[in-house]
Formats: C-alpha cells, structure tokens, sequence
C-alpha cells in the first residue's frame, strides 16, 4: 500500500512543472502533490540548462517529498524517484535502464531522461523533477534515445507516472530511518553503470580522468586517478569503457 496520498495536477502546457511545485511547495503544499505536464514552455535541466520536448512524448513531472533526511543523504530522495521511475520502466514494457551519476537514466550510454532535484528552504521539502523520453529521443545531437527506439512500445506518460509514483510510495519510508536509507543506498549502487567505468569528469574547472570506484554514503563519487582519489561532487560525467579491473 503506498504511504502517501498523491495529488497529482495535469497541465496542458505550463512553464516548467519544477517552477510550479517549488511555489506551491514555499506556500506550505504537502507531501504527496505532484504536477504533470504535457508541455513545458520554460522546462529546467541541470547545470543551469534547459530540457525540451514536444508535446505529449515525454513524461515532464515534478514531485514534492518532505522526508527528514540528514544533509549529507539528501541526494537519496532524488535517487529514490529515479530507482522508483527505472523499475516502473521495467514493470511497464520490459525495458531496464541503468542510472548514470549522479542522476541520468540511460540505456547503454544514450540517455533517457535526467533528474532535476530542487530543496525548498532549509530542507523542508524537495521538488524532484523527472523528465523521461517515451516516444522522443531528445533533441538532435546529444545521443539521447527514447523507449519507443528501445523497443518499440509506445508508452503514455500518465501511465509511466501511475507506476512511478507506486514505485515511490513503496521506497518514500525507507527514507525515515537509517536502515532504509542504507537500503536506499544499496539499490542505487546496484543500479549505479558508472561504478567500474573509467570516465571523464567535466566540471568547468577542467577535467580528469579516472575508474570510478565508490559511492560513498553522502552520494560522492570515488575517482581513481593516476593522481590519487578524487571526490566528485558535481559536473558531467562521460563513461568512457568498462575498466578492467578495479
Ligand atoms: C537533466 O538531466 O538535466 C535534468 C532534466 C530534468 C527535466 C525535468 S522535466 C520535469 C521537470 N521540470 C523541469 O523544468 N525540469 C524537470
């Protein structure tokens, strides 16, 4: 049974539904709101981008959560939609993609869709947007791919939301204790494609290199360089091949 009433609200067209749900979110929304639009006029991706898609092929959705979470666990209730959104991918049509850190789905190395993760006031809430290509594989140029190129079902996305947000209801306790959260912190590894990678990290400092070894417990990635380790924290990572041992 889930552990939360969702409240979902449809837009035909909205600017951007992460935007939406952060006011309603600041003007003391609960838990369990969740907006949904068919198009978005203004869509927000990471890094200060923006993320656009035509009407109606892509889920463009915004969930608002308001676990307690340690400071350092906070990149867990972003990690919990996008594990509750690749299962319901898995449960809808057979397709599994594998999470790219810090928050990509990807099948292969051709992204399916990225997670934009937004903390109201001091951690009173967290706005988790998602944005999943189902019938558009993104703009031209950026290797994205969508479910319908993948095998050739096409899914709606209020469909994909229904499952999803079941997904969640199950993982959103996990989040209220320790235990949970370390369970939580398992599942991402398992799902993890860029752990055993060697990547190129590109932050706008410059970039290294390295075999992406661990996850740590507040979401940092270990890159094993030639240099000694190097947390990451934030940038782009590209996986460049498999390494061959760690
Ligand atoms: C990324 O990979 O850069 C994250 C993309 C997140 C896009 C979604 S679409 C629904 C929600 N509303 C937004 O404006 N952004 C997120």
């Amino acid at each position: 049974m889930d552990s939360i009433l969702w409240q979902i609200r449809e837009f035909a067209e909205i600017d951007s539904t992460n935007t939406y749900l952060a006011q309603e979110a600041q003007s003391g929304a609960p838990e369990g709101v969740v907006a949904r639009a068919d198009f978005q006029s203004a869509g927000r991706g990471r890094l200060d981008r923006s993320w656009e898609a035509p009407r109606g092929v892509s889920l463009l959705t915004s969930i608002l959560l308001r676990p307690v979470v340690p400071l350092e666990q906070r990149f867990l209730v972003s990690a919990a939609v996008a594990l509750s959104a690749r299962t319901a991918l898995t449960r809808l049509c057979g397709l599994q993609p594998e999470l790219k850190w810090p928050n990509d789905l990807v099948v292969g190395d051709r992204k399916l869709g990225g997670l934009l993760s937004e903390v109201v006031g001091d951690g009173e809430g967290y706005v988790v947007g998602i944005g999943v290509n189902l019938q558009w594989p993104g703009p031209e140029g950026v290797g994205g791919t969508c479910v319908r190129d993948e095998i050739g079902v096409s899914i709606e996305p209020r469909a994909m939301l229904d499952i999803t947000l079941g997904e969640l209801g199950r993982r959103r306790p996990l989040l209220d204790s320790e235990d949970g959260r370390a369970e939580l912190h398992q599942e991402l590894v398992g799902a993890l494609v860029t752990l055993g990678q060697v990547v190129r990290v590109e932050r706008s400092q410059g970039s290294i290199t390295g075999t992406a070894v661990t996850l740590e417990r507040d979401g940092t990635l270990i890159v094993a360089t030639t240099e000694g380790n190097e947390a990451v924290r934030y940038g782009d990572i590209v996986h460049l091949r498999r390494a061959e041992t760690l």
